[in-house]
C-alpha cells in the first residue's frame, strides 16, 4: 500500500505539508475527547500494510503522548505494516536526571512507552544535555533532524547585520551551527536557573552587540523569561534590532505577553503552531522521511 500520512492533534496543518512536499497520501484521524477526559481517536482510511506516519508534536506533552500510543496501538491492529512517530517537538527530555532525591526522570518512562509502540521516531531539535544521544533512552532507530539550515535562511532573508546570542552552554551547539551558515558571528552566555521561572543568563559584552541585528536562539520557548532576560539585555546594550527565535514555541501561560513587551520580534518554527510560526519545517522532514522509507512515492 506504500505510505501514508496522518496529523494528530495540533500537528494535523504540519502533516499536510509533509504529505504534499513527499507526494503522500494523508489518512484523516478523527479525535475527540469524551466528557470525562478521555481520548477517542478513530482513522478515516485504510492502513491495510501501510507505512503509517504519525505526524504529532508532544504539546501539550500528556494529551499527545497518549494520544500517540493509542493512534499507534490502534494503527496495528488495522493492519498497518509499520508505525513510525514524526514528534518534532519531543517533550519531557527535560527532566533527563534525578535532580532531587526521589524525583521520576520522565524522559526515561516515556522513551520507553514510545519504543514499544512504534517502529522508528524522528524529531527536531530534542532537548540532548544530558544525554548524547536518543540512543541512550529510546530502543528503536531515533533520528534527530536539525532545524538550522531553514532558521539560517530566514535570518539570511530577514536581517542585514545578524549577530547570534545563544542563552547557556547547552546553545552552543545550534547557534555556532547557525551562526556558521549565516557568516555571522556569536556568542554564548551562561545560565543560572533558580526556578522554572526565575532565571538569568550572563556575559553579554556590548561590543558584540552595539548597532547590530541581535538574534537570540534557543531550542524550546517555554515560560519565554531565558529570551525575554537576553532580549532585553542586548537591548539595553544598544542592539539595532532585537529577534528571538525559538525551534519550539510552546509558550506557557503569560509567555507571549512578557516577550511582546520587550518590542522583540518572536519567530519560531511551525513543529508547535501559532502566530509566530513562520519557519515551515515540513520540508525537512519530507526529505529524511524520503531517505528512509520503504516506498518513498
Ligand atoms: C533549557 O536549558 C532550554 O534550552 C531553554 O533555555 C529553556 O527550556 C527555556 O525555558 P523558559 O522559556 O521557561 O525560560
Amino acid at each position: 500500500m506504500g505510505v501514508r500520512i496522518t496529523g494528530l492533534g495540533h500537528s494535523a496543518k504540519l502533516a499536510q505539508g509533509v504529505a504534499r512536499a513527499g507526494g503522500w497520501k494523508l489518512v484523516q484521524a478523527e479525535e475527540k475527547q469524551f466528557p470525562d477526559g478521555e481520548d477517542y481517536i478513530r482513522f478515516k482510511g485504510s492502513l491495510r500494510a501501510a507505512e503509517l506516519v504519525i505526524v504529532n508534536s508532544l504539546y501539550p506533552p500528556n494529551d499527545e503522548v497518549m494520544a500517540c500510543l493509542i493512534a499507534a496501538d490502534a494503527a496495528r491492529s488495522l493492519g498497518a505494516q509499520s508505525v513510525i512517530l514524526v514528534a518534532p517537538y519531543l517533550a519531557y527530555m527535560r527532566q533527563d536526571k534525578r535532580f532531587k532525591p526521589g524525583e521520576a526522570v520522565s524522559s526515561r518512562t516515556i522513551a520507553g512507552l514510545i519504543s514499544e509502540k512504534f517502529d522508528r521516531m524522528y524529531t527536531v531539535d530534542p532537548h540532548l544535555h544530558r544525554y548524547n544521544s536518543l540512543r541512550e533512552i529510546y530502543n528503536i532507530p531515533a533520528r534527530v533532524l536539525h532545524a538550522d539550515g531553514a532558521i539560517a535562511n530566514w535570518i539570511n532573508r530577514k536581517l542585514d547585520n545578524p549577530v547570534l546570542v545563544g542563552p547557556d552552554r547547552e546553545s552552543r551547539q545550534w547557534v555556532s551551527k547557525v551562526a556558521k551558515l549565516c557568516g555571522a558571528p556569536f556568542t554564548v552566555m551562561q545560565k543560572k536557573r533558580f526556578s522554572s521561572i526565575h532565571v538569568q543568563s550572563r556575559g553579554l559584552d556590548a561590543k558584540q552587540v552595539k548597532g547590530r541585528d541581535v538574534v537570540v536562539l534557543d531550542d524550546i520557548i517555554s515560560s519565554g523569561h531565558t529570551m525575554a532576560g537576553v532580549l532585553k539585555q542586548a537591548l539595553n546594550l544598544g542592539a539595532a534590532s532585537i529577534t528571538g527565535i525559538g525551534v519550539h514555541g510552546l509558550f506557557a501561560r503569560g509567555a507571549r505577553r512578557m516577550l511582546s513587551a520587550t518590542g522583540a520580534k518572536i519567530i519560531t518554527c511551525n513543529s508547535v503552531p501559532g502566530s509566530s510560526a513562520r519557519i515551515d519545517i515540513a520540508p525537512l522532514i519530507a526529505e529524511a522521511l524520503m531517505k528512509d522509507l520503504h516506498d518513498a512515492a
